[in-house]
């Protein structure tokens, strides 16, 4: 019996598809598909499938071709399945050409004729897009559009900024055609805003931007007050709009993999959690002011993020220790007591600490190395250090785009309730936002 072998994404089903399996089983009398998986496609760069896993295999199988099909989940599996399987052909279509003839050692390698004409990045760029308007021109703002161009179906159609010479200075660099002159004006081009302002202006932005119809998804931190987090989610809601806050961590692979593997119990209970991120700065470097200044507004809801995501939003008390300079802290430590288990966390502009995140528990511990908020890589550690296991993830370009696909989703799909950071947890962080600015708790050191 011969047996072929075949790999694709199977993204939006389409014909050509259909044609390539049809001349792969026409080789031979046994074929064997393989289909990627989310995380796979997600490794080697494709942002962009809308189909997941679950439904590419299905429409693989609807066409009654494929004898077996076999899921594609890491680089070099083609080697493993063609000896496991006893391949005899390993077929591909023309796009491909001489990419795979190191597989020759292995067995026969085919490039079959492509079919013209079609192909699941041209009907994907028939899907509706995301149109998004973005506001404010700073850093976050030039990695923000850098990394949208790795996702598909999102387009940048314009920019405003109220110091209009630095929006033209920064369409240019991007090539965004249109510099909008004014708030109104950036509406008319965009079905959605990212606004990426400084943080007092967040609130009167998200709330002009979800009254005139758009989606958002908004930097961290959101705003600073529970209240005003809670009514911004209450337009959403009315107007049916997304709203989603910018806080790439919560989006990424890894840490995302690092919360289900704990919650199922690989560290047993949890009992603590200690998060640090410090960046040390110059003075003029950064914002003063204890209300929309200070290393605790502006890292304070990266931190919290794993403390919510374990523990829950039901914690008992919370005390801040601050090293302050005038006005503004430099350096804040946090702890959260809950019932049953204590968090902490540690920011600072003025003081440097190692920025790791530690999550210990009744079994063992997890060690993510720093910057834990950008990691793709972590450590489950144990007693019996033969049982340590560690984890690998991607983390492609500044790892924005994640979030961003997440947004794309959420507004193509009209799915607004995002379990990667939950309206809660943003109320929460806004919560203890609000009670550090009002003091309340807070030793100054
Ligand atoms: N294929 C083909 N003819 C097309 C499109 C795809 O023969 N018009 C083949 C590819 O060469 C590959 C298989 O179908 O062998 C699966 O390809 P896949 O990458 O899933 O499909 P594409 O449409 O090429 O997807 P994309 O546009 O995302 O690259």
């Amino acid at each position: 019996m011969k047996k072929i072998i075949t790999y694709g994404t199977y993204d939006l089903f389409h014909q050509g598809h259909y044609n390539l399996l049809k001349r792969a089983k026409d080789l031979g009398d046994y074929l064997i598909v393989g289909v990627t998986t989310d995380n796979f496609d997600l490794e080697r760069g494709k942002m962009n499938t809308c189909n997941n896993v679950m439904e590419r295999i299905e429409a693989v199988k609807a066409t009654g071709l494929a004898d077996q099909i076999v899921i594609e989940e890491y680089r070099g599996q083609k080697i493993d399945d063609i000896q496991k399987y006893g391949v005899d052909i390993f077929a591909i279509g023309s796009d491909w050409e001489g990419y795979f003839d190191y597989l020759n050692e292995f067995c026969q390698v085919i490039y079959l004729p492509r079919t013209q004409g079609i192909s699941s990045t041209e009907l994907r760029q028939e899907r509706p897009t995301v149109n998004i308007g973005v506001i404010g021109t700073g850093s976050i703002a030039n990695r923000f559009v850098n990394e949208a161009s790795n996702v598909n179906s999102v387009i940048i159609s314009s920019v405003y900024n109220t110091r209009i010479e630095e929006c033209s200075v920064f369409c240019q660099t991007h090539n965004i055609d249109h510099v909008a002159n004014s708030l109104d004006e950036l509406f008319s081009k965009c079905n959605s805003v990212y606004i990426a302002s400084p943080y007092k202006t967040h609130y009167d932005y998200c709330k002009k931007s979800l009254l005139a119809g758009k989606n958002v998804l908004c930097e961290t931190p959101f705003v600073l007050d529970s209240a005003e987090a809670i009514e911004l989610y209450e337009i959403a809601e009315s107007n049916h709009l997304a709203l989603m806050v910018a806080l790439k961590t919560a989006y990424c692979p890894a840490f995302r993999h690092l919360f289900s593997l704990v919650k199922s119990g690989v560290i047993g209970d949890i009992v603590e959690i200690n998060a640090s991120s410090t960046t040390l700065l110059e003075e003029g470097d950064y914002i003063e002011g204890n209300r929309y200044g200070g290393s605790m507004v502006e890292n304070g809801c990266f931190t919290m993020l794993p403390i919510f995501k374990f523990f829950g939003l039901d914690y008992q008390n919370i005390n801040f220790y601050s090293k302050m300079k005038g006005q503004t802290d430099m350096f804040t430590k946090a702890v959260f007591r809950y019932d049953h288990s204590v968090a902490s966390f540690q920011v600072g502009w003025g003081v440097k600490t190692e920025g790791n995140l530690v999550i210990s528990g009744t079994k063992g511990y997890v060690y993510v190395p720093a910057p834990w908020w950008k990691t793709d890589y972590f450590e489950v550690r144990y007693e019996d250090q033969n049982q340590n296991k560690k984890y690998f993830y991607p983390y492609v370009g500044d790892g924005l785009r994640y979030e961003i696909k997440d947004f794309a989703l959420a507004v193509l799909n009209k799915d607004y309730h995002n379990t990667n950071l939950t309206m809660q947890e943003i109320f929460a962080m806004a919560k203890v936002q609000e009670i550090y600015s009002k003091e309340i708790n807070l030793y100054k050191l």
